[in-house]
């Protein structure tokens, strides 16, 4: 029986509930012992732990899908890294693997809850963002949820960011006309320079509104919303016929407590046959691999670019998710900690 006794972990816990975005005092480092593996489990090394907007919703108190992180525990995230001790037939020391192993440098977990990364050509950290969760999301949430079309334009808000980027270069392959929202001037550029989009816009630039009504003349087939908030009250209002929204996340949004408001979007919806569908990754789980093998294909042809953002050090953990609400990452956020 491997073991791993001996093995100091380091990790981060949640030492507070948050209400709202967590704070870097909302996290605390501590040091413990690895448990012993149990029949069918791997012992996981870390070496990248993924930051995600998602997290502000595992700490808060509020209704999800799934359960709150409780105080104490391990801070819930995806990571990636190395096998070192198996007792399932499904891995071996030496397999590399991604999952919800939390922020914590040794991670025991059920082999059947690992996902093996075959793509060993490509950096390890693609599993955790263009290859992992934000490129599947982008992937099935456009493709699946968004069905584009030829001609179709599609706006993206957080355009810049590890869902955002992929979402508007994918609509692109498909022939359809990008346009990004994201926040100031070096994010637009990039969209415009990197990503390869039509048109990029600064949505905390005076002239939104005006430069939105340009970007999209016929109105806007395809919304890819991550972020609520006013950025998706002004898309919404200019729907074309038989449009489509698909709701990925709700970044803008600080708090739900008490529930935000805004303007009502029935007549939009009405008057325009529009759609509005709300899109959860895990719903997709089955399908998966799909689209890892054409994003995989895709940045291995040049098609489709990515940016990282990697931090060094457990550290930085407690202040990365903060990080994210301020809009200070550029690109896929994590935290490497070999
Ligand atoms: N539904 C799902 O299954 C699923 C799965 C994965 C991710 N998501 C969602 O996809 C979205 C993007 O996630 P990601 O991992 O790719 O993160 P990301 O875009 O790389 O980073 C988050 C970005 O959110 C933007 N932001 C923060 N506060 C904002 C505000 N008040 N108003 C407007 N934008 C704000 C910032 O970009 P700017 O600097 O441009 O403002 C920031 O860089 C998130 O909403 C996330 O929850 C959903």
């Amino acid at each position: 029986m491997p073991t791993s006794r001996n093995l100091e972990n380091r990790r981060v816990v949640l030492a507070a509930r948050p209400l709202g975005i967590p704070q870097a005092d909302h996290f605390a480092l501590e040091t413990t012992s690895v448990p012993e593996l149990g029949d069918g489990q791997i012992l996981v090394r870390n070496r990248y732990l993924s930051v995600d907007p998602a997290m502000r919703g595992w700490v808060n108190a509020v209704a999800n899908y799934a359960p709150p992180v409780p105080v104490g525990d391990v801070m819930r995230s995806f990571a990636a890294g190395e096998v070192i001790a198996s007792t399932s037939d499904l891995f071996t020391p030496g397999d590399l693997v991604s999952g919800m192993f939390g922020w914590q440098r040794y991670a025991v977990v059920e082999a059947a809850t690992a996902r093996a990364v075959s793509d060993r050509d490509l950096p390890l950290s693609t599993a955790l963002g263009v290859l992992g969760v934000n490129g599947v999301t982008a992937y099935w949430g456009l493709l699946g949820v968004g069905h584009p079309k030829a001609g179709d334009t599609v706006v993206v808000s957080t355009a810049a960011g590890a869902v955002g980027s992929v979402v508007g270069q994918i609509a692109r392959l498909k022939g359809c006309h990008v346009v990004g929202i994201a926040g100031g001037a070096a994010k637009v550029r990039q969209c415009l320079d990197v990503f390869g989009f039509d048109a990029a816009l600064d949505y905390k630039a005076g002239d939104f509104s005006v430069a939105l009504d340009a970007a999209c003349p016929q109105g806007v087939d395809l919304y890819f919303d991550n972020t609520s908030g006013a950025i998706s009250d002004a898309v919404v209002s200019r729907l074309a016929l038989r449009a489509r929204v698909v709701i990925c996340g709700t970044a803008s949004v600080a708090a739900w407590e008490p529930w935000p408001v805004g303007p009502r979007v029935e007549r939009h919806l009405l008057v325009k046959r529009a759609r509005i569908e709300g899109f959860l990754l895990f719903d997709w789980m089955d399908r998966y691999d799909e689209a890892v093998r054409d994003l995989a294909a895709w940045v291995r042809g040049g098609q489709l670019q990515y940016r990282e953002h990697v931090l060094r050090g457990f550290e930085q953990a407690p202040d990365a998710i903060a990080m994210l609400y301020r809009g200070e990452n550029q690109g896929k956020l994590l935290i490497e900690i070999d």
